[in-house]
């Protein structure tokens, strides 16, 4: 199977492993973050297949999701990519881009790095931004039935791991918490550049939604 054919199998395959997925972690993330990996390529001379595929793979069973259990998407990835017979070492690196990407409160201890990894960390940052970042937030908060704002809960920065997945703060408190660290977490120049203007408007955001709420 050419490289191209593998992405494409691996489309259907993503579309139809999220079909149910919240609005903030299902298909159209993951063209938006396939979108943006290839964007920032264009300039890092990376392996393009192994970026384009950890975007693709890399949020196919988030542990907000699945009950806590990360290793549940990096096991469907590795099994479905071994059915397509792709080279292992294309797969033991899309599987470290799976393990590595998530931010997690800031303090996980990322192990593994390449420029595949940072290109798609990257991309994966820049959707938490900006307008999108802020539709994806409410609609998370949303779902899982937190307050937009409440100002006797003030954000916690640096959580534990475990303290940021049992968070249950309202929704502004994860701008405080993760969306605004993000542009001085950017692996690459172009998406550093991307992340400032988002950076940007969400500040303008939080600057309005702060003037509304005091009257
Ligand atoms: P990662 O997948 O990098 O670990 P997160 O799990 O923190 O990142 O979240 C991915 C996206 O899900 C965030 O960018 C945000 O849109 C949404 N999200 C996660 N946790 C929260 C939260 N506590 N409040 C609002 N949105 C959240
Ligand atoms: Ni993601």
């Amino acid at each position: 199977m050419t490289e191209k054919e593998v992405t494409e199998k691996t489309i259907e395959f993503v579309k139809s492993e999220l079909q149910h997925a919240e609005g903030g972690h299902d298909w159209w993330h993951i063209e938006r973050v396939w979108n943006n990996t290839r964007v920032i390529a264009q300039v890092e001379p990376v392996n393009h297949f192994i970026a384009e595929l950890g975007a693709l793979l890399h949020d196919i069973a988030d542990y907000k999701f699945t009950g806590g259990d990360e290793s549940i998407g990096v096991i469907k990835a590795r099994l479905f990519l071994n059915e397509l017979s792709v080279e292992q070492d294309v797969i033991d690196h899309v599987e470290k881009i799976i393990t590595n990407i998530s931010f997690k409160g800031g303090n996980f201890t990322q192990n593994f790095f390449s420029l595949e990894l940072a290109v798609v960390q990257d991309a994966d940052r820049l959707d938490a931004l900006g307008a999108i970042g802020i539709a994806r937030a409410f609609n998370y908060g949303g779902f899982k039935g937190r307050e937009l704002f409440n100002p006797s809960v003030k954000p916690v920065i640096g959580m534990t791991v475990e303290q940021y997945k049992n968070s249950h703060a309202p929704t502004i408190n994860h701008f405080y918490e993760k969306l605004l660290l993000l542009k001085d977490r950017m692996n690459t120049e172009t998406g550093r550049k991307m992340a400032l203007q988002r950076h940007l408007f969400m500040e303008h955001y939080l600057d309005e939604f702060f003037s509304e709420w005091n009257g």
